[in-house]
């Protein structure tokens, strides 16, 4: 009996889509804000493998999610590779920039990320021997140009400008950046996988700011570069991508990268990525999460929307983007039973 979210990777069309949530862990429960206090910081949690394999495992008791996505951050490589990092609260993440070839001359490659990024494998090693038998554990990293535009900046930003300018003013600086990153990348996964992950995901949260040939260079090029080495150290991983905000470019995307699955946002439709996106594979989406904030009729009539839109071919249930801090809990529930019931009804 194979899990039911490595089944739907693998293509099989099943009777109720496997579901999890993007930040499943996170601050919308009472008990991961509990632990996180336990452990002082964001960053303290991260790194603490005991406090977040127990934030990873939160969700699963809570709901019984198929599948649980270890605990930790796409900015945790950058700092393994030597940038400064720290969050402040309230506001998001803080960065040393990268704007000289003097800056990005200080960045370290190779084994040396490890050790920084050891605490996150055995993260996975506990989860990997604590989580029930049919519960899929997920690996992921950002992509290189997400992980880049924060590297750039220093911060997130809203259009990603400062990362543009780099790119239109120093196109080689900029693409070492982007090379660097695709290789810790591989190599970050690759450990994440000998520790038991199952399956790795690759967040491209700001790849909808990429048009044209910029997409096909920055976005899908290093997901089909990370895709391919990952499944030729490791035959037969499932990889998830999440070009978020693609639009049209999410046509083609499984072919082009080689990807097992394609993660959806809610800026398309289901019915529209089920006609032209779920035809290449295995879709992974899209409820808008302001629903589990606002609830009520439209929360049951949207989940149930997109289960039925995606029902004549592979599909993980999931949000168009992570769950935020303000949502109720009681609506994951809600959401969860209105995706269980649609088939037996
Ligand atoms: O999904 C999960 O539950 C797994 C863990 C996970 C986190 N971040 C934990 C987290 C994953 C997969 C991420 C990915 C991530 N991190 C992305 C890509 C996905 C996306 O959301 O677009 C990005 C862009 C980041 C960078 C990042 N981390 C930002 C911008 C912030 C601050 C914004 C915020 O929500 O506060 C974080 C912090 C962060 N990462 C939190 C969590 C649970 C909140 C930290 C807290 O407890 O205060």
């Amino acid at each position: 009996m194979t899990k039911t979210l490595l089944r739907a990777l693998a293509g099989e069309t099943l009777p109720t889509p496997p579901i999890w949530m993007m930040r499943q862990a996170g601050r919308y429960l009472p008990e991961y804000k509990a632990t996180r206090a336990e452990a002082g910081d964001f960053l303290s949690l991260c790194y603490n493998p005991d406090l977040a394999a127990e934030v990873t495992l939160q969700p699963i008791r809570r709901y019984g999610f198929d599948a649980a996505i270890l605990f930790a951050d796409i900015l945790l490589l950058p700092q393994a590779l030597g940038a400064d990092l720290w969050f402040v609260t309230g506001e998001g993440p803080r960065l040393s920039t990268i704007t000289s070839d003097a800056d990005f001359d200080k960045l370290g490659r190779g084994e040396m990320i490890h050790d920084t990024l050891s605490p996150v494998y055995e993260t996975v090693k506990i989860l990997r021997k604590t989580l029930p038998e049919e519960v899929t554990l997920i690996g992921f990293a950002g992509a290189p140009w997400t992980v880049a535009t924060y590297m750039i900046a220093g911060r997130g930003t809203p259009d990603q400008g400062p990362a543009h300018a780099l790119k239109a003013e120093n196109r080689a600086l900029f693409e070492k950046i982007i090379d660097r990153l695709t290789e810790g990348t591989i190599d970050y996964l690759t450990e994440q996988v000998k520790a038991g992950a199952e399956v790795v995901k690759i967040f491209d949260s700001w790849a909808g700011s990429l048009k044209g040939d910029d997409f096909d260079r920055y976005a899908l090029e290093p997901a089909r570069i990370i895709t391919q080495e990952l499944k030729s150290r490791f035959p037969g991983l499932p990889v998830i991508a999440f070009p978020r905000q693609a639009g049209d470019k999410y046509i083609g995307f499984h072919a082009a990268t080689g990807a097992d699955c394609v993660a959806i946002d809610d800026s398309v439709t289901p019915e529209w990525a089920a006609e032209h996106v779920q035809p290449g594979g295995c879709v992974q989406g899209n409820l808008a999460n302001t629903h589990l904030v606002t609830g009520g009729d439209a929360l049951v009539e949207e989940t149930q929307r997109v289960v039925r839109a995606f029902s004549k071919g592979p599909h993980i249930f999931n949000l168009g983007h992570g769950i935020t801090p303000d949502a109720d809990p009681e609506n994951v529930q809600i959401m969860i039973d209105a995706v269980r019931a649609v088939r037996s009804a």
